[in-house]
């Protein structure tokens, strides 16, 4: 069978964030209950013109771009999210107009809250084995707004951004391994968002123990299939976690060392080598749902493709609700170079600070925001989502 896995990635968040620090103060909480208690230092925020369809587009588009794809070479495109802007015109159908997909392209949106990007994702690596691409690749969005209510204890793992993947045979980033994965699911209810809210509900303390009880049954499963197909766990060299906020990834890691039999102590001290940098860019966004896990790769990558190439890497991913999925991959050779080429981080560095009375505005402005009538924007060529006209969502050309 031929190498199959993620060829290139891309990221695009919001123009604007907010200190957690300040947000903290805002709310009467210490700033280090934020900062070190959740690990998070900034939060992404999504103004009214950054939906879900905009923050996928200017991904992808950076993705073609950077990685130089030719967009009349794209047989699928799936986008995985659970902040869709429509109950059944998919952000796929925007993404295929504004990105000028090919007709030949079929085109899809899929769901189960975090974990609707790696359902796409699955279903890209399982198309193009099974023979069906003919040489064609998949383009797998992730995009999302993450809202709580303000004020609340959810409000500082909000986040928004979006990640662009291309699937594809011979990926110049990551191999992964088709048929050797473990999966979880469970009818809980943790976190979820009813069709009449904006702002998703938690019940936030159960959530983390879903998590890791859903950590516990995929990794048991992925082990034996890993086992089965001849690999040793121990091959594993650096791990990526979903991240809603960044100490969960590092009571993940606890949990799942502990389940290999390592004390704490080991388990802290392989989390500062194995976890460590694939946290750097979600702690300045923070929690992106569908593609939080993708960011967590994009900042190992980003950081250590070079000294990575050639090693194998676990990734777990968890959605509420519940499903989860543990599975691996292995960096390409010459994924260092191709990565730094790629400037993955890029989008964080130009964005500008919110003031939080700026923040508690851009939600404020956002409630009516799907019957806003179209109005013209400045957004210096990015697409944003400009209003609505006879009753279909407008965005910039
Ligand atoms: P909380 O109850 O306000 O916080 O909400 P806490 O009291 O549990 O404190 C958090 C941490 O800060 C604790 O550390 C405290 O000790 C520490 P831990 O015990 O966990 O290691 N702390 C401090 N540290 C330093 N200085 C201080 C200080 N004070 C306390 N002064 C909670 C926390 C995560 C529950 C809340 O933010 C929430 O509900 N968030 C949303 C739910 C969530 O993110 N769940 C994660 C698992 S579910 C998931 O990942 C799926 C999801 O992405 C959705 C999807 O699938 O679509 C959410």
């Amino acid at each position: 069978m031929p190498t199959i896995g993620i060829d290139a990635i891309a990221l695009a968040v919001p123009e604007g964030y907010v200190e957690l620090a300040e947000l903290a103060e805002a709310r009467g909480v210490p700033p280090s209950k934020y900062v070190e208690g959740l690990g998070v230092s900034q939060m992404a925020v999504a103004q009214a013109h950054e939906d879900a369809v905009a923050l996928a587009a200017n991904a992808a588009r950076r993705l073609f771009l950077q990685a130089r794809i030719d967009p009349s070479n794209v047989g699928m495109v799936i986008a995985g999210s659970e902040t869709a802007v429509d109950h059944s015109k998919p952000i796929a159908a925007y993404l295929h107009g504004i990105l000028g997909l090919p007709s030949r392209c079929r085109s899809y949106e899929t769901k189960h809250a975090c974990f609707g990007g790696t359902a796409g994702l699955m279903t890209a690596l399982d198309w193009i084995a099974s023979g069906s691409a003919r040489g064609r690749v998949a383009l797998m969005m992730c995009t999302d707004v993450a809202r709580y209510a303000l004020k609340s204890a959810g409000e500082p793992t909000q986040g928004a951004g979006a990640v662009a993947m291309i699937v594809s045979e011979n990926p110049r980033m990551l191999a992964l391994e088709p048929g050797i994965s473990g999966s979880y699911s469970r009818d809980v209810h943790d976190f979820w968002r009813p069709l009449y809210s904006k702002e998703a509900m938690v019940d936030g303390h159960y959530s983390v123990q879903c998590y890791l009880d859903a950590l516990a049954g995929a990794y048991s499963a992925w082990s034996e299939a890993s086992r089965e197909a001849g690999y040793h766990r121990d091959s594993i060299v650096r791990r990526c976690y979903h991240v809603p906020y960044g100490k969960m990834a590092k009571k993940a890691h606890r949990h799942l060392m502990s389940i290999e039999g390592k004390t704490e102590e080991q388990a802290d001290a392989s989390y500062k080598e194995q976890v460590a940098t694939s946290l750097k860019l979600p702690s300045q966004v923070g929690n992106i749902y569908t593609g939080s896990l993708y960011m967590a790769l994009a900042s190992l990558l980003e950081y250590e493709a070079a000294d990575l190439e050639g090693k194998r890497i676990g990734l777990f991913s968890y959605g509420s609700g519940c499903t989860a999925e543990y599975f691996a991959g292995r960096v390409m050779p010459g994924a260092g170079l191709f990565v730094k080429q790629q400037k993955l981080a890029e989008p964080l560095a130009e964005r500008r600070k919110y003031t939080i009375p700026e923040y508690e505005a851009i939600r404020g402005a956002d409630y009516d925001v799907d019957r806003r009538p179209v109005e013209q924007l400045q957004v210096n060529g990015a697409v944003a989502f400009l209003g609505v006209e006879n009753e279909r969502r407008v965005y910039t050309a």
